[in-house]
């Protein structure tokens, strides 16, 4: 059984403008020790998911099935879901200070953490363990910077910081959304370095959000990615890289910084993504595929297996083959992604 199973998820809110319908029927599950990576461009409903799955959103009409260590996390009580989030569901975010109180010592915020989810522990006790947690996630001289204030720390040591916080009950999963996005890329580097440190030392699994698939590549065993609500392709980390079979996920790839003398070839998809009240008939991707043909117009192709493992799917209509994908690849784009 994997450890969180999301099934058939939907999640939408009714505003003054009409029903946008963040996440429409997205399925993943997590396994112990493995990291799950959820890629999108903004607004593709990858935090709405994750966060209806810790029951964060409020005021949204939700249907389908979050099964954590076989129980059903969207059929939970505020006080139930409480005492999972935090001790078994660790959470970071994008802006440090959404979790980080400005007020309050950096230490001393740990050490709540670990009070208010294990009354019991003793001070000295506490204290102690997040010294130890902060020395894992690189901050140095940890026995004197427990007692710095956030903005005593740059941006870097804050986001290690927040996950140190997320760990210091050592949850069987950590979500993390979009953790790296405002560090410049060495110091995201480093922080993604902490978190499979913390993966491998505590087996804990990770869900990482993000926009960009060079992260995803990094550290996912699987992939989601994710598009106007939907699944577009998921399946293991190098399928999705070079067994790709989504426009969406090859749009990606394209507009990856490449290196070397490919490095200034970057493409972005043109266009936009849909409204999520007004989504386009049939495919969601249509409008800006180069693919697409009549059928993309008018039907809603599935999330059908595709030729990689069985974890491999793509919602497309181009054939499931991979020597007639690619056929038609070369026909209509002309060369493959550069990898
Ligand atoms: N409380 C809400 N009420 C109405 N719409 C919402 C609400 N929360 C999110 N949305 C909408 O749901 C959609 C999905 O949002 P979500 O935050 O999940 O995107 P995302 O993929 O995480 O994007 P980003 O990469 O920018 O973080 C967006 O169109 C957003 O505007
Ligand atoms: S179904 Fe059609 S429009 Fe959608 S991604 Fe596939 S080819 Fe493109
Ligand atoms: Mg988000």
């Amino acid at each position: 059984m994997a450890l969180l199973e999301v099934k058939d998820l939907y999640v939408s809110f009714s505003t003054m403008d009409g029903v946008v319908q963040a996440v429409r029927g997205v399925s993943f599950s997590v396994d112990r020790g493995q990291t799950l990576g959820i890629v999108g461009e903004s607004g593709s409903g990858k935090s709405v998911a994750t966060q209806t799955v810790t029951g964060l959103t409020r005021g949204a009409k939700i249907s389908g099935q979050a099964l954590f260590e076989g129980k059903d996390l969207l059929t939970m009580t505020q006080k139930e879901l409480r005492s999972v989030r935090g001790a078994k569901i660790g959470m970071i975010f994008q802006d440090p200070l959404s979790s980080l109180h400005p007020y309050y010592r950096i230490g001393w915020q740990i050490v709540e953490m670990i009070h208010a989810h294990e009354p019991g522990t003793p001070k000295a006790k506490a204290r102690a363990r997040a010294v130890d947690l902060l020395r894992l996630v690189g901050i140095p001289q940890p026995e004197r910077r427990i007692d710095d204030y956030p903005h005593q720390f740059s941006g870097g040591m804050r986001q290690r910081a927040m996950i140190a916080m997320a760990m210091s009950l050592n949850p069987v999963l950590l979500i993390a959304d979009e953790p790296t996005t405002a560090l410049d890329v060495t110091v995201q580097a480093q922080v993604l370095r902490v978190i499979e440190r913390l993966q491998t030392e505590f087996g804990t699994a990770v869900i990482l959000i993000t926009h960009d698939l060079g992260v995803i590549a990094e550290v996912a065993d699987d992939v989601v990615v994710m598009y106007a609500g939907a699944a577009m392709e998921s399946g293991a980390r190098d399928e999705i890289f070079y067994e790709y079979h989504h426009p969406y996920t090859e749009g990606l790839l394209r507009s990856l910084p490449a290196y070397g003398e490919e490095r200034e070839r970057l493409r972005p998809i043109p266009g936009q993504p849909p409204s999520l009240i007004r989504l386009p008939s049939g495919c969601p991707f249509h409008p800006r595929c180069p693919y697409v043909f009549d059928r993309c117009r008018s039907e809603t192709p599935p999330l059908d297996p595709t030729w990689g493992g069985p974890g491999h799917r793509s919602a497309c209509w181009l054939p499931h083959t991979k020597a007639e994908r690619e056929a038609v690849r070369d026909r209509v784009i002309g060369e493959a992604v550069p990898s």
